[in-house]
């Protein structure tokens, strides 16, 4: 199964941001874990980080013509703001999941809305890198043998 890993903005600073809630580990950590986590799992993986909404919403258009099969993504702040990364999701109609390291669910208010939850069949938050291992799990087993296939 091919697989694309989406992280949105300041995701690249793991290991420098706000240590206390995202950990020491770096965002080359994260891609060793996820690449990891796609072999273990019979996947092909490519994993896209921007800063830049326009940039995200282009990597999900192409995944459309690419052979995609399913999409992780951890859209950041972007979660919170961006309907146009639920149009794009909504769009190429992949099956989605919406990944988050920290717990959002006991964070600010403004953290409770997610725009893109609404195009993804599952949202997990506050696994830490672990969480892009169940979103992976989920695609590439549980939904493929699950009333969802
Ligand atoms: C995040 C949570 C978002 O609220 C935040 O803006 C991020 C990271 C997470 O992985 O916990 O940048 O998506």
């Amino acid at each position: 199964m091919k697989l694309l890993i989406l992280n949105g903005p300041n995701l690249n600073m793991l290991g420098i941001r706000e240590k206390n809630i995202y950990g020491t580990q770096t965002y080359a950590d994260l891609e060793a874990f996820v690449k990891e986590s796609c072999k273990q799992h019979g996947a092909v993986c490519e994993i896209f980080q921007s800063n830049s909404e326009g940039a995200l919403v282009d990597r999900i258009q192409q995944a459309y013509f690419d052979g995609t099969e399913g999409i992780v993504i951890n859209p950041a702040a972007y979660t919170h703001t961006s309907v146009a990364l639920l149009d794009a999701l909504k769009a190429v109609s992949l099956p989605a999941v919406e990944v988050h390291l920290s717990d959002v669910s006991k964070r600010e208010d403004f953290r409770q809305i997610s725009y893109v939850r609404a195009a993804c069949e599952k949202t997990i938050a506050g696994h830490g890198f672990e969480g892009y291992a169940m979103a992976i799990a989920y695609l590439t087993e549980e939904r493929e043998g699950g009333k969802k296939a």
